[in-house]
């Protein structure tokens, strides 16, 4: 069957591969994308946008959402998906143009036009998410599923107790979570088994094709930033949630009861789970990375 999608994107170097691989897998349509603040603003995450979907020749609407977190001041990620926030690549002039509509008002039209019909995917902060269950609360129970790249059960990427999306806004992550919307949530703990090797990556470089190629050029960018500051290999988190879209089999997990913390102190944007068969969040605590990487070579090769 069909997987009807959204996805709410902050594109960002993972988030572009995780478009790539939604826009190539026959298993999900994408209803349209929305652009959020996020890796870097709102009009640099929306121009990103634009220019994959062009290059992709996707002809889906993309709407811009929210320019920045519910409360706190945003915090963008330069160091490690550049100051355009696709390591520098080069695309041709864009002609494709967004959306008059706000991202939120498609979202909630969208759920509400089609009950249970509709994924939604977000990769990156949840601030339009937990926008569109204030003004229209209703869709919570027309959603068919949230699947949401954000959290970790152990540690941070960005502080020691939190990943960036959680961080960059810790108030949508906790009204999203606690909202009784049945969310699949893929923590840092799951998205950091899903590495990009080097003999991986020079494998692609070698397609002739121009998506490749663009991906290529970023993935070496995210390559040489996580070096830089001193990780492994680079992580293509956002991709992760596409794969559970198409293929959930591949992973584990249970429910868990989740909150996110949301004081301002050194514990801002943890997330904190508990095995709770009563919760509406799925937290995937496993995946079978081969498996994974199989389906990414099966889409894009
Ligand atoms: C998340 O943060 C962003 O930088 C990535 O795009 C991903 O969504 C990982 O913590
Ligand atoms: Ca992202």
């Amino acid at each position: 069957m069909i997987k009807r999608v959204i996805l709410d994107v902050d594109t960002g170097i993972d988030d572009m591969v995780a478009t790539i691989m939604a826009a190539k897998s026959e298993s999900l349509k994408i209803e349209g994308v929305i652009a959020t603040a996020g890796n870097q603003p709102l009009t640099k995450t929306m121009n990103n946008t634009l220019s994959v979907c062009q290059q992709l020749q996707l002809d889906v609407p993309v709407f811009a959402g929210a320019a920045a977190p519910l409360v706190k001041k945003p915090h963008c990620a330069p160091h490690i998906h550049g100051e355009d926030g696709l390591g520098g690549v080069v695309f041709p002039p864009l002609e494709k143009k967004g959306e008059t509509l706000h991202g939120v008002l498609f979202l909630i039209e969208t759920i509400r036009a089609n009950p249970h019909e509709i994924t939604v995917i977000a990769t990156g902060p949840l601030t339009d998410i937990a926008l569109a269950f204030s003004i229209a609360p209703d869709i919570i129970g027309l959603i068919d599923s949230l699947v949401i790249m954000g959290g970790a059960l152990k540690g941070g990427n960005v502080t020691s107790h939190a990943e960036f999306n959680f961080f960059y806004d810790g108030e949508a992550a906790q009204i999203v979570l606690s909202s009784g919307a049945p969310v699949v949530l893929v923590p840092l703990d799951v998205t950091s088994r899903v590495r990009i090797s080097e003999d991986r990556l020079k494998r692609y470089e070698q397609v002739e094709n121009q998506v490749i190629r663009m991906m290529c050029t970023s993935l070496r960018f995210y390559q040489k930033a996580y070096a830089h500051n001193g990780l492994e290999d680079p992580i293509i988190h956002d991709a992760v949630c596409i794969a559970y879209a198409i293929d959930p089999r591949m992973f584990s997990g249970n429910l868990m009861d989740v909150s996110v913390t949301c004081s301002y102190d050194e514990w801002y944007g943890n997330l904190k789970a508990a095995d709770s068969i009563n919760s509406s969040v799925f937290v995937t605590t496993g995946i079978d990375t081969a498996r994974f990487f199989r389906l990414f070579d099966d889409l894009l090769l």
